[in-house]
């Protein structure tokens, strides 16, 4: 009998993704026992494997792991806590839900001895909350940097390396499935925030409203702006940074910028996202991978599943150790 019964809400890009990287992991001590679907709709899997209403997962005593991965946050935040409050280990990649409530989910885990995990919630397929976790678990940093929406990136790649236009290139962006279903999310720096907001949480232990950040998008680039870079042999890249200022202090900020030819992230292209951490003792690290996509998502999702079946969950030890780490509002900004 397979270990892990999985309760699968959302159907979309990232769920049908995660259904075929499953079909690839036979090994997995894992299946899925119902997917939650917002509509009946010819599928290509069997009728019987889907429920229309989230109940029948939360209220199935055979299932011990809800998989959420709808894009509407209020809705997840009621399905993940129920879940939680059930018993019930959950793993989901809803950033905005995350950020949004990560105070309240951390005492849920606590309270109710099980695991949330959200791998697939920032940097797509760069396993980069594990990484802050675990291997970044002492003094040493300093910053985490990076380009954290796939959408925006492949849109300024376009604009930059193809000539594209703005709108081509976002309609693109969505029919790829990289978009959320509401692109001003991508492109108005927001999926960006709520994942700055989730990796400050792993990086220095510190809980920051996603409201008192600065962000700004990329829908206002002008013609102007591009050519601008370009003359000077730059690129615009929509970056994330959460930086330690001095003792007790950090900042946070997503911001378009320019970024010089030396620079790691320079030749993060299309949906990729790039994260350069920065630290006392090793200077600089970079990690890089495919930030958007079904698969690339799906297939963070199928790692946190494999974490879940080995009774892996965040212990959150930064924040215990750093909970007097204070967020600073002002911002520098290098010109
Ligand atoms: N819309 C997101 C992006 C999906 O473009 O990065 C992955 O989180």
């Amino acid at each position: 009998k397979k270990k892990l019964k999985i309760g699968l809400v959302g159907f979309g890009v990232v769920g049908q993704g995660l259904y075929d990287v499953l079909q690839k992991s036979p090994a997995l001590d894992a299946e899925i026992l119902s997917i939650c679907v917002k509509n009946k709709k010819q599928r290509s899997l069997p009728d019987g494997l889907f429920c229309y209403s989230a109940d029948d997962i939360l209220n199935n005593p055979e299932i011990n792991l809800v998989v959420e991965l709808i894009s509407e946050s209020e809705q997840a935040y009621h399905i993940v806590t129920k879940a939680l409050k059930a018993g019930k280990n959950v793993v989901s990649a809803n950033k905005k839900m995350i950020a949004e409530n990560l105070n309240e989910l951390v005492q849920l885990q606590k309270e109710n001895n099980v695991s949330l995990l959200y791998e697939a919630s920032a940097c797509g397929s760069i396993p980069v909350i594990r990484n802050l976790e675990e291997y970044y678990d002492n003094d040493l940093l300093l910053s985490v940097t990076g380009i954290l929406n796939g959408s925006s990136n492949y849109i300024l790649s376009k604009i930059f390396d193809h000539n594209k236009d703005y709108s081509t290139a976002l309609k693109e962006a969505q029919d790829l499935g990289f978009a959320e279903a509401d692109p001003s999310f991508d492109v108005d720096g927001f999926d960006s925030l709520f994942k700055l907001v989730i990796l400050t949480a792993h990086s220095f232990g510190t809980l920051v409203n996603p409201n008192d950040v600065l962000n700004y998008g990329i829908s206002n680039i002008s013609d102007f702006d591009i050519r601008y870079a370009k003359e000077k042999g730059y690129k615009i890249k929509l970056v994330g940074q959460v930086e330690k200022l001095e003792e007790n202090k950090i900042s946070l900020f997503v911001l378009p910028r320019l970024v010089q030819r030396d620079k790691y992230i320079y030749n993060v292209e299309d949906e990729f996202n790039g994260v350069v951490i920065k630290g006392l003792a090793y200077d600089k690290q970079f990690m890089f991978g495919k930030g958007a996509g079904g698969h690339p998502t799906g297939s963070a999702v199928l790692s946190d599943i494999t974490a879940i079946a080995h009774d892996y969950r965040y212990e959150y030890k930064k924040m215990n150790f750093y909970n007097s780490f204070k967020y600073e509002k002002d911002v520098t900004i290098e010109i």
